[in-house]
């Protein structure tokens, strides 16, 4: 596989091609990812919660994220390596640029990924202009669990729809390059995809996303207690680790995942 770019994957969009990403925090399972065929590997801080074992994302700091992003980066070979941004290391465009120097200086990172719609947009704009890279992210956000009331799918409704849409071509408008809709439903993921031109990767949001995003100790079944409705178990019909991820890419690009039973209404 060539290596993977922003402009890669637009093109990748424009014809039509299904983007595979799956987080990762260490060297080895980068590197079966990279040899599945995996586009996009995610360093996500959903660390926080399957290997230190916090209630949630939003203890995970800067360091943290920077350690795991270097283990990654040196199994790294062709896929775009993102980082998420930690919780209250973005509250200003200033601490931003910041936080995101650090991850792209000391732990490799190409892309950073921030959650939040319109209060982001000035951010997102300092750090396109600054060059780096942005993916952005909407739906259920996993740091703003406490005032969301828990883990739930986000734009049911008229209003959190338009709401959804509008931010999605904002967040475009201002610069990010990517865009993750997590816990969507399906035919506003479908229309929000269409409405931009970057990249738009579904996690529980529906098979028509550009790309599918999963977690890899949930898809691999390693994550303690039960799990949301969008994941699948790939590692149950498979022998191996390396046969689960080339099964994950291989469902992604053929349509296969998500399944009716994956997405929400
Ligand atoms: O932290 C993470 O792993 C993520 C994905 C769920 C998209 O943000």
């Amino acid at each position: 596989m060539p290596s993977v770019t922003t402009a890669s994957l637009m093109q990748m969009k424009q014809r039509g091609e299904k983007i595979a990403v799956l987080t990762s925090y260490d060297a080895s399972f980068t590197a079966r990812l990279e040899e599945a065929g995996v586009e996009v590997i995610l360093v996500g801080d959903s660390l926080g919660m399957v290997i230190q074992g916090q209630e949630s994302t939003l203890p995970v700091g800067v360091e943290e994220m920077i350690y795991h992003t270097r283990c990654v980066a040196r199994a790294r070979r062709n896929a775009l390596l993102i980082t998420d941004m930690p919780f209250m290391s973005y509250s200003s465009p200033r601490q931003a640029l910041a936080t995101a120097g650090r991850l792209m200086k000391e732990g490799r990172a190409q892309m950073v990924k921030l959650e939040g719609g319109t209060i982001q947009l000035e951010t997102v704009r300092q750090l396109t202009g600054n060059g780096i890279p942005v993916c952005a992210h909407l739906g259920l956000l996993p740091q703003s669990v406490h005032r969301l009331g828990g883990y739930r799918v986000q734009g049911r409704d008229e209003e959190t729809a338009r709401i959804m849409r509008e931010d999605a071509l904002a967040l475009e408008v201002a610069g990010a390059q990517m865009l993750v809709l997590e816990c969507v439903p399906a035919v506003l993921a479908g229309e929000i995809s269409r409405s931009v031109s970057i990249p738009v990767i579904g996690i529980g949001a529906g098979p028509d996303c550009d790309g599918q995003v999963l977690v890899l100790y949930d898809m691999l079944d390693i994550t303690p207690g039960p799990l949301p409705r969008f994941n699948r178990n790939f590692l149950e019909h498979t022998c191996s680790v390396t046969a689960a991820i080339a099964t994950y890419v291989k469902a992604v690009k053929g349509g296969t995942f998500p399944a009716e039973e994956h997405c929400y209404q």
